[in-house]
């Protein structure tokens, strides 16, 4: 069923949505830095930019290590994908004006801009992706070098979508686009309701 709204909204916030299969053909590192390039464009709090990839293109030295910290619901599909890319986000930021680093508030909800820009660049792109925060919290920041400093925000599964026959039964009935809460149910004027 295709998605639809009585609004103008872009073609593409409609037609991008997350499958989970992917036929498994590669991706060139110039195409998943294009993503990146859609990424960085994204709007952050004094432009600090806090989102950082961590990626593996299918096959390349690092694959393992990031299919591995999936978890296994997770790892069963998104070992099709082309490429998987942790987001991390900075946790400190020096404020203009200022030398001393501090806490960076807003920094999940920039790098949360910059996904959606990943997102909507890849599908631009005829590239399917998928966010998971099914992933091994404890052992993501060990695995991809977060430190003290790097949050881990979500794992992204990018690639070609695939036959959903390749997926197990359950998962294939749920292999179709989602629908949506009426914006008249999230947007308020002046005040949430009591
Ligand atoms: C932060 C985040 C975490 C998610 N985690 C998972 C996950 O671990 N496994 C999964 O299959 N889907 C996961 N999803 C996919 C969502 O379920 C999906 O985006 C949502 O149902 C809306 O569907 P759509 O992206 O097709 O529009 C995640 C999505 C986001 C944005």
């Amino acid at each position: 069923m295709p998605r639809s709204t009585h609004r103008d909204v872009l073609p593409l916030f409609l037609d991008r949505w997350s499958p989970r299969a992917f036929d498994g053909s590669p991706i060139d590192q110039a195409t998943l830095f294009t993503l990146f390039d859609a990424a960085s464009w994204a709007p952050s709090a004094f432009n600090y930019q806090p989102w950082r990839f961590v990626w593996a293109l299918q096959g390349d030295a690092s694959w393992d290590a990031l299919l591995g910290l999936l978890l296994p619901f997770n790892a069963a599909w998104a070992g099709k994908a082309s490429a998987l890319v942790f987001v991390l986000a900075d946790k400190l930021i020096v404020p203009p004006g200022s030398d001393q680093a501090q806490p960076a508030t807003t920094a999940s909800f920039d790098a949360g801009a910059a996904w959606a820009q990943l997102a909507l660049q890849a599908h631009h792109l005829g590239l399917a992706t998928h966010g998971m925060a099914g992933y091994d919290h404890a052992r993501a920041p060990e695995v991809l070098g977060a430190g003290d400093r790097y949050t881990v925000e979500v794992a992204i599964a990018i690639g070609r979508r695939g036959d959903k026959a390749s997926l197990p039964e359950a998962l294939q009935a749920r292999e179709a686009p989602s629908p949506r809460k009426p914006v008249e149910e999230l947007a308020f004027a002046g005040r949430l309701p009591a």
